[in-house]
């Protein structure tokens, strides 16, 4: 077969899909032929954004508010795209938080879960709701973002780590219970990317260059360089892809420390 990056005639859902990788994420799956459902939660006029940005460039998108982690949104969003478009064939769950930092003894018990809930629970009612009706169908795709930190402990971060290293494992199960439907469940984990989430390492010179120590490549990424590899990810060119984490992160998983010593 050859290879194709084309997602023409499929229905796209990318949650928190209103700024930074989301965005990015929506982009791409637009430019490469699907329609695409901008979910969100805060901000209407980002995700209207986002929208006329793809509808500018030809594309097919709407937005779809709905707070992932509470069950009767998720259901009511899924009811809404198949009232609209009789149903989805590619999620991206890529909504998420990072939290307030904090050492674990520290950190508030409230504030905590609310990680868990976005990053996790979110991820899996939209997964719940996505493989209904995939597996129905015997077709389609759910990419989880996870993040470097599925592997890497960060310090003051406990809640964020549990969260991606939970969904980490929760992709891998969720992809064997669905290839025998002919569904892949397939995870791509960003390292730093320049989005708002991480805006006050980026933009201080110091925490910068702190940074960039640890990736091989020597620079933060761009969402456009997470956008393209979704695409590979949710296109048929990645058709036996499934149960997986794949890395785009510029080496900061592959222990840079030990490029000198040892
Ligand atoms: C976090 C960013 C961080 C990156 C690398 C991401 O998951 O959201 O804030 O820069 O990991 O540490």
């Amino acid at each position: 077969m050859p290879m194709t990056l084309s997602l023409a005639g499929r229905r796209a859902l990318v949650t928190g899909a209103n700024s930074g990788i989301g965005e990015a994420v929506a982009v791409a799956v637009a430019a490469a032929g699907a329609k695409v459902a901008v979910n969100y939660v805060v901000h209407p006029e980002a995700a209207e954004a986002v929208v006329a940005r793809i509808r500018a460039t030809g594309g097919d998108a709407l937005a779809v508010a709905a707070d992932i982690a509470d069950p009767g949104q998720v259901a009511a969003m899924f009811a809404q795209l198949d009232r609209t478009w009789g149903g989805v064939d590619l999620l991206v769950n890529n909504a998420g938080v990072d939290g307030p930092r904090a050492v674990a003894w520290e950190a508030d018990p409230a504030q905590w879960l609310r990680v868990l809930q976005v990053n996790l629970y979110g991820a899996f009612l939209c997964a719940r709701e996505a493989l209904q009706r995939m597996t129905a169908r015997k077709s389609g795709v759910v990419l989880n973002l996870t993040s470097v930190h599925e592997r890497i402990a960060w310090s003051g971060y406990s809640a964020y780590t549990a969260s991606k290293a939970g969904l980490s494992l929760l992709t891998q199960t969720l992809a064997q219970e669905a290839a025998p439907f002919g569904v892949r469940v397939v995870a791509l984990a960003p390292g730093a990317i320049k989005t708002p989430i991480n805006r006050s390492v980026w933009s201080d010179p110091k925490s910068y260059a702190d940074l960039v120590e640890k990736i091989p490549l020597g620079r933060i990424g761009t969402t456009d360089e997470i956008g393209r590899m979704a695409v590979v990810l949710l296109s048929d060119a990645a058709s036996y892809v499934t149960g997986t984490t794949v890395f785009v992160d510029g080496g900061m998983t592959d222990y840079p420390s030990f490029e000198h010593g040892g």
